[in-house]
Parts: structure tokens; C-alpha cells; sequence
């Protein structure tokens, strides 16, 4: 345990000051902690009174985690509406105030938008996704670039009760039509074009490529004109918006929604080739996003709070769009990419706008760390109070440079652990009740009970999976159309509880440190992407005859992927057919997936049952060849050698 004892050394608080004026201070925690944990329905209950309701509900929590019986229910008969909880309940305080800064890709064009023009903006929205026959429960699919729009878009589809599916701009056109097909998709929401470090993103071409693809059913194509260039449009099929913005009402009426109606999917990688269609609803949701929002990055009326994530991904839903908007925060979207034009674009953000609150990810500090502090002192970061870290480990050297240069060494840094599936944040230091530990994503939140358990399913105290005791109202409720895929990857391997496919270690002080998945999935720049995706696009190539993929810590993306590949009978490895499996892997999901290294090898190494012992090629990939612990079972350890050799040119 001697790992463990480490973790223990270096802690940080808060200024006096900011604990003073903080929501939650370390009594409040320990008190309203042990409450959210012993009476649930109590707690919830009150909290859920901080959002607005067209009818109260009745029950606050039903739940059941028995594979006959998985369901998952919060403030049962409650009606509300997620976009009017965002826009409208704000209006008559704040119609004036900022509630989106949309900062352009090249430095120089940012836009403000208030809280009455986002319900403009929105209404208008909603009422052209009205007209084209959009109702209640549909599926609009929304692929579109860091901008307004997209947030626009999103609001549009919550206030007329349509489930959003946001799908992550880098996808490839494939990727977005196996996501448009799951969820059978009628309307896509889209640009002409996207702008990410100076290059163009090709929005509406992918598109096009996309509804190409057999079983997608896409009748209608919303396309907003983001870039001055032309792009092919369909007749009858795709609507320009600004063709049509003039003829738009600034009012739209509120859908009713029931507490457990849908607000969103949101795939995520998994264990299989297929992603997963996470399903959240409308009211467990948003009270979870509004509360952790508030308390965990203690947001007061007047901050400018910035989260750098793509609102492709659940930290964008979560807290660029549904935790500050219900707050009435201001929050600020980012169209580029840190290190352009160059490596002082977030720090030039962050003095432009006076950003206070900053969250962002451990690949971005890392390659920014990496630049220099240059980049960072040349701009005065002095709003600064709080920074936050999520979607990966933060290692102490990165969270260290991140506390001393960017936060002057007077900002506490929010480490915060959680998942697609969780809604919101699970584990954090409250930065006004905690210490703050380097590297550990620290404490549990209200109402989250974790444990850690061993492989039998035995609760233990130091190391183990990391699970979840009981339900809160941001989990998620299901997969999209697989609720028996979504109880045999959450709630099988230790019944009756959630099973996060996190392992993690916990200290004396109670504080959690994610030591990394148990399951197939990666953690590529904080990007979940699963193995057996990525297989299948290599395999898609005709060169390629098998592969394995596994992931292996890299300096600046936390993992990054290694691909062992035997090639079809008679192709020769060469720097062509690298280039082509690649291109492969590019068009089957996206640049995000294309692996680091690519290893040929004339086989891989099988157990006799034909299984590819990927624990043995995580090893060789890590540089661990002197411990490969036994490979007797193998059914040719031969190869092993060979491998191993290949690897050390390579490398
Ligand atoms: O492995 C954990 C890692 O990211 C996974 C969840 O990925 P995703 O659903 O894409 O959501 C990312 C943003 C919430 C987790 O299972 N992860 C997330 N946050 C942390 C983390 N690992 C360590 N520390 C974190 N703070």
C-alpha cells in the first residue's frame, strides 16, 4: 500500500476568503452529506424544490436495480420543462444579462448572447423543427461545431419535447450514421461548414455522406450558414435556416414534460463495436446538473464561467449548457482548439472575458504545460478564482503547473470524476469544505454513496472496482432501445449496485485516486473510445486480416493507442497500406480513433481457445516485456518473442 500512503502528502486548501464566502463549507458537507445518504427522499426532495415545476411530483425516488425489475425513477408525476428551467425562469431578473459568450476559432470574434435572446433564438428554433413535423419524443440528431447554434439547437429540441442526439463533430460520416440508425433519427441538425484551428470541418459534405448510408432515414436537414463558402443542398430536404429565420416566431409555448420523459441520448463507447445510446430524462437530470454546478465550481450571480469540453461529449451537455443555463450563469463556448494560433488561446480567453471559473481537461493542461509559461504570463488571468479539471487522471505535475502558473497559486483546482452515464459529477473536493489532493478526484458528492469492491463482489476498503450504492437523480436511465444491454453492463457483475468499469484506490481521508478502466474501453486525450471499435474499423480495411488494439500511457494524452495488426495473406507491410489503414480507421469514426502505433506481426498471440490475449500486448505496448506473467497457456508462444523484438525497432 505503500502507492496509497503517497497520495496522501501533498494537500492544498483555499484562501480564507474564499471559504468564507463559499456555499459549502466542511461542516455543511459532513451534515448535509450524512443526509443525503441516510434519507435520500428527503434530501432530493428538498433540492428538487430549486428548479421550477408546472405540477409537483408526487414520489421522489422509485428504484429497483433487479435484472427482472431494472428501473430507475425520480419525482415521479412532476411536470416541467428543461429549456423553460434554462431561459424563461430567468427572464424577468435577468433579460438583460449575459447567459452565452461565443468565442469564434480565429481570436477576434466573440458574440454575446442574453438571456432574452436566447429564448428568442431558441423559440425560433423550436418552432421551425415544429413545422417540420417534429413531435414530442422524436429523435433530432445535432452535429455541429462549438458555436451558439449548437447550444440553440439543443435548448429548441428540449422545449418542445424532442430527444436531442448530440454527435461529436470529429465523427466520421459512418460513425454519424450508425448513431442516426440506433436512434432512428427523422432530422439532423448541421452547418454548412465548422472552423477548428484554421481548418475547415466539412459539417454538411459528412452529412451528405452519411444519409448515403443504407437504414438511415433522415428526412429533413436544418443547416445553419456558419462559413461564408456553399455547400450542396437538397430540395424538399434541407432547409438553410437563414433562408427561413425571417418567417420565424419569437414565441414558442412549453411542451409539458413528465419527470422521467427523455431529454437526450448521448453515445458513448463501450465493450462491443456498437456504441451506447445513454438515455437521460428530464427532471433527475437537471436537478443534479443545477445543484453540483452551483456547488461544486461555486458559481455566484456575475461570474463568467468558461468549460473548454465539446458539447459533443457529456461534459458539454452537463456543464456548458444545462448546469449554468439553470443557474441563470453566464457560460462561455469556444469554437477552436488551445494551441491556436497559438498556445496562449485559452489564456487570452480567460483575460478577454475576465473568465473566473475555468474547466477544462488533463491533455489540454499537459500540452499547454508543455508549451511554456510564457504563453500563460503574458495575459493577466487574474479573475481567475476556481479551475476544474475532468474526463481523465490529472497527474500532481500537470495539476501542480496548472495550480501555480495558470492559477497564481490562488485558485483551489476541482478534480472532478464522472461519467456519460452518471449525469453529473460524482466524486470532487468542494473547493470552500475540502482540501485539495493532487491527483485525487477526491469525495463523494451529496447523495452519491461509492464502494469499492473486489472481483467477487466484496466490499473492500482501499483498492478495488468502483462502485455505486444506490440510485441518484442524474443517472442515466437506459440504453436507447437495450435495457438489457444496460443492465449487463452496469448493474450484472455486482447486483444491486452501479458499476462505474472505473477501479480505484481510496486513502485514509476517504479520497478516491481513478487508477483507469477495468473494461475495454480507452481514455484517449479524455475521449472514451473502445477497443473493439477500433478493431472493426481496422479490420473494415481489405489489407488487414486481424487486429488487437490496446492503449499505453502517453506524455500528453494520458493514453494513446496501440494496434497490433496481422495482414492479409500476400500484402506487404509497407508505408502505403499503413497510410490506408489509417484512412480506415478516419472514416469509420473519426481522427480521435487513429492509433498512435501501428505494430504488423505474421500472428497474435492466442489461447487455445483462440481468445487474442490482449493482457500480453497491453504489456509488450507499456514497455513491461520482463514481466509478462505466464504465457504457458498460450497456444503459440512463439510469437510472443517476435512481437517483443518488432515493438523494440519501433519504439
Ligand atoms: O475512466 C473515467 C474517466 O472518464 C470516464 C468517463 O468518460 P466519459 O463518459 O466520456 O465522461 C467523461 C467526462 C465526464 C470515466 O469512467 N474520467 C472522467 N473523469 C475523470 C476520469 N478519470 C480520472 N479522473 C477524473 N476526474
Amino acid at each position: 500500500m505503500k502507492d496509497l500512503e503517497n497520495k496522501n502528502d501533498l494537500t492544498f486548501k483555499a484562501s480564507k476568503d474564499f471559504i468564507a464566502k463559499s456555499y459549502i463549507k466542511k461542516d455543511d458537507y459532513d451534515t448535509l452529506y450524512k443526509e443525503s445518504i441516510n434519507d435520500p427522499e428527503k434530501f432530493w426532495g428538498e433540492m428538487a424544490k430549486k428548479i421550477s415545476w408546472i405540477k409537483p411530483y408526487s414520489k421522489v425516488k422509485d428504484v429497483s436495480f433487479q435484472k427482472n425489475d431494472l428501473h430507475i425513477s425520480w419525482f415521479k408525476n412532476g411536470i416541467l420543462n428543461v429549456s423553460y428551467n434554462c431561459i424563461d425562469k430567468h427572464l424577468k431578473t435577468k433579460a438583460n444579462d449575459i447567459a452565452l459568450i461565443c468565442e469564434a476559432d480565429e481570436p477576434g470574434n466573440s458574440k454575446k448572447i442574453t438571456y432574452q435572446q436566447l429564448h428568442d433564438e431558441v423559440c425560433k428554433f423550436a418552432n421551425l423543427l415544429k413545422y417540420n413535423n417534429v413531435k414530442k419524443h422524436d429523435r433530432v440528431t445535432i452535429y455541429m461545431p462549438m458555436i451558439c447554434e449548437a447550444v440553440f439547437a439543443m435548448l429548441a429540441c428540449a422545449r418542445i419535447g424532442a430527444i436531442h442526439s448530440v454527435v461529436f463533430g470529429g465523427f466520421s460520416p459512418e460513425a454519424l450514421a450508425q448513431r442516426l440508425i440506433d436512434c432512428d433519427s427523422k432530422l439532423i441538425i448541421t452547418c454548412n461548414e465548422g472552423k477548428r484551428g484554421g481548418k475547415i470541418i466539412p459539417l454538411k459534405n459528412n452529412v451528405d455522406e452519411a444519409l448515403k448510408i443504407k437504414g438511415v432515414d433522415v428526412k429533413n436537414v436544418i443547416v445553419f450558414k456558419h462559413t461564408s463558402n456553399d455547400v450542396n443542398m437538397e430540395k424538399q430536404r434541407d432547409i438553410y435556416y437563414h433562408e427561413v429565420e425571417k418567417t420565424l416566431k419569437k414565441t414558442c409555448e412549453i411542451e409539458p414534460m413528465e419527470a422521467e420523459d427523455p431529454l437526450f441520448i448521448l453515445y458513448t463507447s463501450g465493450s462491443t463495436g456498437k456504441p451506447k445510446g445513454v438515455l437521460h430524462t428530464s427532471a433527475g437530470y437537471l436537478v443534479y446538473v443545477a445543484l453540483s454546478f452551483k456547488w461544486v465550481f461555486d458559481y455566484k450571480d456575475g461570474d463568467i464561467y468558461w468549460c473548454t469540453a465539446d458539447v459533443g461529449w457529456v461534459t458539454g451537455h452537463s456543464y456548458i449548457v444545462y448546469g449554468p443555463l439553470a443557474n441563470g450563469a453566464t457560460t462561455l463556448i469556444f469554437e477552436g482548439m488551445p494551441t491556436y494560433p497559438d498556445a496562449s488561446r485559452f489564456w487570452q480567453i480567460c483575460s478577454e472575458h475576465k473568465v473566473n471559473i475555468f474547466y477544462t481537461a488533463p491533455t489540454a493542461i499537459r500540452t499547454l504545460m508543455k508549451a511554456g509559461n510564457e504563453y500563460v504570463k503574458k495575459y493577466d488571468l487574474s479573475a481567475l478564482k476556481l479551475l476544474g479539471s475532468v474526463g481523465e487522471p490529472i497527474n500532481p505535475k500537470a495539476w501542480l503547473w496548472y495550480y501555480d502558473i495558470v492559477g497564481n497559486k490562488n485558485c483551489p483546482i476541482v478534480d472532478t470524476w464522472w461519467q456519460t452515464e452518471t449525469g453529473g459529477i460524482m466524486l470532487t473536493s468542494l473547493p470552500g469544505a475540502h482540501l485539495q489532493k493532487p491527483g485525487s478526484a477526491g469525495l463523494p458528492f451529496f447523495g452519491i454513496n461509492p464502494i469499492l469492491v473486489n472481483d467477487s463482489g466484496e466490499e473492500v476498503n482501499d483498492s478495488g472496482n468502483l462502485c455505486i450504492k444506490d440510485s441518484w437523480p442524474g443517472q442515466a436511465r437506459t440504453l436507447y432501445n437495450n435495457h438489457k444491454r444496460f443492465y449487463e453492463t452496469y448493474f450484472q457483475a455486482f447486483p444491486n449496485k452501479y458499476f462505474s468499469g472505473d477501479s480505484a484506490l481510496k486513502d485514509s481521508d476517504g479520497y478516491f485516486h481513478i487508477t483507469g478502466r477495468v473494461d475495454d474501453v480507452m481514455n484517449i486525450s479524455g475521449h472514451r473510445i473502445g477497443t473493439a471499435e477500433v478493431e472493426s474499423a481496422l479490420v473494415s480495411s481489405p489489407y488487414v486480416a486481424e487486429a488487437a488494439v490496446v492503449s499505453y500511457a502517453h506524455d500528453i494524452k494520458g493514453e494513446a493507442i496501440y494496434a497490433f495488426i496481422t495482414l492479409m495473406k500476400d500484402v506487404k507491410d509497407c508505408e502505403e497500406i499503413l497510410k490506408e489503414i489509417k484512412a480506415c480507421v478516419k472514416k469509420e469514426i473519426g481522427s480521435i480513433a487513429v492509433p498512435e502505433i501501428i505494430q504488423f506481426s505474421p500472428a497474435l498471440p492466442r489461447t487455445r481457445s483462440g481468445k487474442i490475449m490482449r493482457r500480453i500486448l497491453r504489456k509488450i505496448a507499456s514497455n513491461e516485456y520482463e514481466d509478462l506473467g505466464d504465457i504457458s497457456t498460450l497456444a503459440n508462444s512463439s510469437v510472443v518473442a517476435d512481437i517483443i523484438e518488432v515493438h523494440k525497432e519501433l519504439i
